[in-house]
């Protein structure tokens, strides 16, 4: 009879933990990837070992940059790349353009970090319909859309251990009401937060048995061209960050070391799920 112990140490041997946070060899694409959170995300998946990382955006020169600056990188992989396809994620025709053009290098995706984001501040009682209407679209419906048409590309290689990943940008202004209210209410904005958060839950349900995991992440004020207005609103980064338990705001690697982590083999039975990465600023809203 065993007592247990020489069992327990033998399958501690037999697993192999040295790379469970490395993408080596992944194929990973982030839309809005030009700037801010994107590319935060796209720096560290292509640090990570991820051999393409497709940078999308509106703009070409803006995704020509970050590529640029991406590819300058001293650690990547040998022949890792990080490569332009600009598009516009708010048209499904541009949607369906981006995919094609992705086909075009790979035969296949492991990562989707569906990120591009658009918010609007304006009062309640003049909140415009076509703001909106527009931060609805990018922020719920072009991410289903995207990941609906990425799906065969995601499914392609995916297996049951080796699932693909699709990640979803929400917020903590989806769960909490914590944003500006008065002239420069983000009420689009949360809602499609709120909403985009749920999506990634039933998603989660539809393409697990598709070998592919779907969660999300909830940020809190991370400096950034969309936040900045909103920081400004709340007194600048530095009133903002003294109200965070942790004393800060979010930094390039909380964002980088999150994605890293939810698309490697460590987060492998995580699924469905939603990280807030705010410092715990949420939780203590009702502190005195
Ligand atoms: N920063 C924060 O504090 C914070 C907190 C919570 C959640 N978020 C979320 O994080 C995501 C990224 O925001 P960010 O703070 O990094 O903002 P950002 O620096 O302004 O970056 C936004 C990115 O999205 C792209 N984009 C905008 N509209 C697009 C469209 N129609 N199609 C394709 N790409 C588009 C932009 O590039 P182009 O202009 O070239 O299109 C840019 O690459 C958003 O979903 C945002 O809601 C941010």
């Amino acid at each position: 009879m065993s007592d247990g112990l020489g069992d327990a140490k033998a399958q501690a041997q037999l697993k192999d933990f040295t790379n469970i946070f490395r993408l080596d060899g992944k194929v990973a694409v982030v839309t809005g990837g030009s700037r801010g959170l994107g590319l935060h995300a796209a720096s560290g998946l292509l640090q990570a070992g991820c051999s393409k990382v497709f940078i999308t955006s509106r703009k070409s020169d803006a995704c020509k940059e970050a590529c640029a600056a991406l590819n300058a990188l001293p650690n990547l992989s040998p022949g890792a790349v990080a490569i332009s396809v600009p598009a516009d994620s708010s048209k499904i025709s541009e949607i369906e353009k981006l995919v094609r053009e992705v086909g075009k290098h790979t035969d296949h995706v492991d990562i989707l970090f569906a990120n591009a984001g658009a918010t609007w501040g304006a009062d309640f009682d003049s909140h415009p319909e076509n703001a909106f209407s527009k931060v609805m679209d990018l922020n719920v419906k072009s991410v289903f859309y995207t990941i609906q048409k990425f799906a065969p590309l995601l499914e392609a290689k995916a297996t049951q251990e080796d699932p693909s990943r699709v990640l979803i940008t929400g917020s903590v202004a989806g769960i909490g009401v914590g944003t500006v209210l008065g002239p420069n209410s983000t009420f689009s904005y949360s809602a499609s937060k709120a909403a985009v958060l749920h999506l990634t839950r039933n998603l989660a349900v539809e393409l697990g048995p598709r070998n592919i995991l779907t969660n999300a992440i909830a940020p809190g004020f991370f400096p950034s061209k969309m936040a900045s207005g909103m920081i400004g609103e709340y007194g600048g980064i530095e009133k903002l960050a003294k109200s965070n338990p942790n004393g800060r705001l979010g930094q390039p690697e909380d964002i980088a070391g999150t994605v890293v982590f939810l698309c490697s083999r460590a987060a492998g039975h995580v699924n469905g799920d939603i990280t807030v990465i705010d410092g715990g600023k949420m939780i203590s809203a009702g502190r005195l």
